[in-house]
């Protein structure tokens, strides 16, 4: 344990800014089987905005739309499109993370302050991240509501999907800018390099990138910086910053232990993922030797499979989440391994640039 880390216990929850929260809520609840389990807004004595609160196991996702045309959500959203605005930590003591961040350099976003209500009080601030993205600091300690103070209890179930909790979040930077992120949360977190590859590890013909997992020394908490690299085509992560305007969250990893059931439940209920070709699953026995799982049912469901000193891996990549090719998600099932699939980029990024060029920008 770092003794300069700071007291972050787990991701609290991700919050998105959207155009239109109350639809965006049906998608996730009806796709991936979420359950609305809090909302604050106009009915609740909020005025400027309307948050919806989904959760599945320990996977907390609030989407906010602004009701007023003006401000703060609404200047993001015109600029951004729909996004991650917030990945909130829940911390022992927010006081002293955001007291820690800031002397180390994170500009503030807001100070701290106590929620409250009828369940009691949340100790709350933020501090400012790469692009527009904050993180709050959440101590939660005397509180026993719903969600957060000021949010009404719901319950719209959900089918379950089996997502338990957020395995990692992965944050897209401009141009030789990943080494000044990853050294933001070095410097300001206290995280360790969790591992690290260059262009040579991740590119194609046309395009690469580089990355660096940034990891809590808990290793509770994972976020993976990456930058575009140079190629004879545009990088994904180019096309990301480009339509996003800005760095931002790239994709949200949500770990399964059964990915197999994961993924049929998902693709019935509509969400589309990135196509693999099929020479992908030609190679993969030579690629990954003996697994558990049916590789006809993986090559059905166009299932990745990686393989480390550890174990190995499964996952998946979701076709962005709005029409912006900006936000996806990535659903994941560890089998020993501990890394994020790097020799799947290969297959990954190929695929991608198929799409890429579909829509004219490779
Ligand atoms: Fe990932």
């Amino acid at each position: 344990m770092s003794e300069n880390a700071l007291p972050l216990r787990k991701v609290h929850h991700v919050e998105l800014w959207v155009g239109n929260a109350k639809q965006a809520e049906y998608y996730y609840r009806k796709a991936y089987g979420f359950s609305r389990v809090a909302y604050a807004g106009p009915e609740t004595g909020v005025r400027d905005r309307a948050s919806y609160v989904l959760q599945q196991n320990k996977i907390r996702l609030v989407l906010t739309s602004d009701l007023t045309g003006e401000g703060p959500i609404a200047e993001h959203v015109k600029l951004h499109g729909d996004g991650v605005k917030d990945v909130a930590f829940e911390v022992s003591d927010a006081d002293l993370c955001h007291k820690l961040a800031t002397e180390r350099g994170a500009e503030n976003v807001a100070d701290p302050s106590t929620l409250s209500d009828g369940n009691g009080k949340v100790r709350h601030a933020s501090i400012a991240t790469y692009g527009e993205t904050i993180h709050s600091f959440l101590d939660n300690s005397d509180y026993d509501g719903p969600f957060l103070p000021g949010f009404r209890k719901e319950n719209v179930q959900g089918t379950p999907t089996g997502l338990l909790i957020v395995d990692h979040i992965v944050g897209n930077q401009g141009e030789n800018q990943m080494e000044v992120w990853a050294e933001f949360y070095s410097k300001v977190f206290g995280f360790t390099r969790f591992l690290s590859f260059d262009d040579k590890d991740i590119s194609t013909e046309f395009t690469s990138l580089r990355s660096v997992v940034m990891a809590a020394p808990n290793n509770v908490i994972k976020m993976p910086i990456n930058e575009p690299a140079p190629g004879k085509k545009k990088s994904q992560i180019q096309e990301y910053i480009e339509s996003y305007r800005s760095a931002g969250v790239q994709h949200l990893a949500m770990l399964t232990t059964d990915i197999i059931k994961t993924i049929r439940q998902l693709r019935d209920s509509g969400v589309k993922f990135l196509e693999v070709p099929d020479t992908y699953y030609e190679a993969l026995p030579d690629r990954v030797g003996e697994i558990d799982e049916d590789m006809n049912v993986l090559r059905e469901l166009k299932i990745l499979v990686d393989r480390d000193d550890k174990g190995y891996l499964l996952q998946i990549f979701t076709q962005p989440v709005q029409d912006r090719p900006t936000l996806f998600f990535e659903i994941i099932q560890r089998k020993g391994s501990d890394s994020f699939g790097k020799g799947n980029f290969q297959a990954l990024f190929e695929s991608i640039e198929r799409a890429q060029e579909e829509r004219g920008n490779l």
